[in-house]
């Protein structure tokens, strides 16, 4: 612990402020004085296009995209694991990018295609990276597997793409 006076602040304050102030700075000069007092909830209308179809909702400015997606449009593939970034089990691909749902806020993400679970494939229809995973047996307990399809769909892009993701 540092001594009184000191400055003392770890990496996931670090973020959780940066994130926070971004989210800030999206807001109208009001709502901002009303997030920064920390009285009340601020909130703010966001809309995106998730699995094909736009979605627009009214959230707390603090919402994460999975909270948006799990609680209120009902989309639970993506999963909460951890909620601190760590497991993977919440990712979602947006704009082409896989990045973990837990730890980004909705409102980030005006205008965004985000592609979840849900959007990949369906029982009937399945991706081919969900039917590699079935043939495969790569399930383990199945509950982070939704994520690490997404994950295994975005990879192959960033291969494509030249980025050297599988190193
Ligand atoms: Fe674990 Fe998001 S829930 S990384």
């Amino acid at each position: 612990m540092a001594p009184p006076g000191e400055f003392d602040m770890s990496r996931r304050d670090v973020v959780a402020s940066a994130t926070a102030a971004a989210a800030l700075s999206t807001l109208p000069a009001g709502a901002r004085a009303d997030a920064a007092s920390g009285d009340r909830p601020v909130l703010a209308r966001v809309w995106f296009t998730i699995n094909g179809q736009r979605r627009e909702l009214e959230l707390d400015t603090r919402t994460s995209l999975l909270d948006a997606a799990r609680e209120h449009l009902h989309l639970t593939g993506s999963k909460k694991g951890c909620d601190h970034g760590q497991c993977g089990a919440c990712t979602m691909i947006v704009d082409g990018r896989r990045i973990n749902a837990c730890l980004t806020l909705a409102v980030m993400h005006q205008g965004a295609e985000i592609t979840t679970i849900e959007g990949l494939g369906q029982p009937d229809n399945l991706h081919p990276m969900q039917a590699a995973f079935v043939r495969h047996d790569g399930y383990q307990c199945g509950y982070c597997t939704p994520g690490q399809i997404c994950s295994g769909v975005a990879v192959l892009d960033e291969i494509r793409a030249g980025i050297p993701s599988h190193v």
